[in-house]
């Protein structure tokens, strides 16, 4: 939908809660506790507007049953991040969460490292694009705030790209002003060209209560997807109140309320 000053950004930005590191903690020790559905619940009960959660390949964190309840039980959204795999849209056409997430996905990394390769990929992703679209699912590319990419994204017919704030992340918190504001600016730039394209956009990776101030105030991006911070601050607070934390930065840094 657009807005009156021509973006097509949504008037309240969403935040989606990436629960994967519950299931990670509760893998550590082998048994059914901590269970990433029932903090699936708290983040909703914090003022989630969606749920996110990684089925990834070697089932290190989120287990395909997971899934399947967060999808029975959740009246919010369920994004379904994946690797761009034929398994992986098998799964996804059978639980047929609200949004399929498509991401890079190598065994070694620890977390998702760089955008998907949109362009080399083109032949394998559309088919998988005009799949899950035409069973309903809204399908999002997890890409490099590049305009190219959200070029070739475009053209395949993805609804939604998400934008990758993890270069900007690690520059800034590793004090690398310069740097972190060049990071910035593309994602800056990625969300205005992305938005010209017709795209939703999104952001997320890595992203905390300091970095997601300077993403949040940039308009067009209408989603945020946020977790191993959230995860980590819930040690410490509980879920529900860093969720509420999150969202409350997200929605006064739109409005320009955290502006001195
Ligand atoms: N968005 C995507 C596509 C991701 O792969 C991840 C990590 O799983 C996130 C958002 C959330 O990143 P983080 O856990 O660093 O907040």
């Amino acid at each position: 939908m657009a807005e009156p000053d021509g973006s097509g950004a949504a008037r309240r930005p969403r935040l989606g809660v990436n629960i994967d590191h519950v299931a990670t903690v509760r893998n550590a020790r082998g048994g059914a506790t901590p269970d990433p559905v029932r903090a699936a619940h708290l983040a909703v009960q914090g003022g989630a507007d969606g749920v996110t959660a990684h089925l990834r390949e070697d089932r290190r964190h989120i287990r395909d049953d997971d899934m399947r309840r967060l999808k029975q039980e959740l009246a919010v959204p369920l994004n379904f991040e994946a690797g761009a795999t034929a398994e992986m849209v098998a799964i996804a056409l059978e639980i047929l969460p609200h949004a399929v997430c498509l991401v890079p996905e190598r065994r070694e990394e620890r977390t998702t490292e760089g955008g998907l390769d949109v362009i080399g990929l083109r032949r394998e992703l559309k088919p998988m694009i005009a799949d899950l679209s035409a069973a309903g699912v809204r399908v999002s590319l997890f890409v490099e705030p590049e305009p190219a990419v959200l070029e070739a994204a475009a053209e395949l017919g993805a609804p939604v790209v998400e934008l990758h704030t993890g270069a900007f992340c690690l520059r800034h918190d590793a004090g690398d002003h310069a740097g972190a504001a060049r990071e910035l600016e593309r994602i800056r730039a990625a969300a205005a060209a992305g938005d010209r394209l017709g795209l939703e956009i999104h952001a997320g990776h890595g992203l905390s209560f300091d970095t997601v101030r300077p993403v949040a105030r940039i308009p067009q991006i209408a989603e945020f997807n946020i977790g191993h911070f959230l995860i980590g601050e819930a040690i410490f607070t509980g879920l529900a109140a860093a969720v509420a934390t999150m969202r409350r930065l997200i929605l006064e840094a739109r409005e320009a309320r955290d502006v001195p």
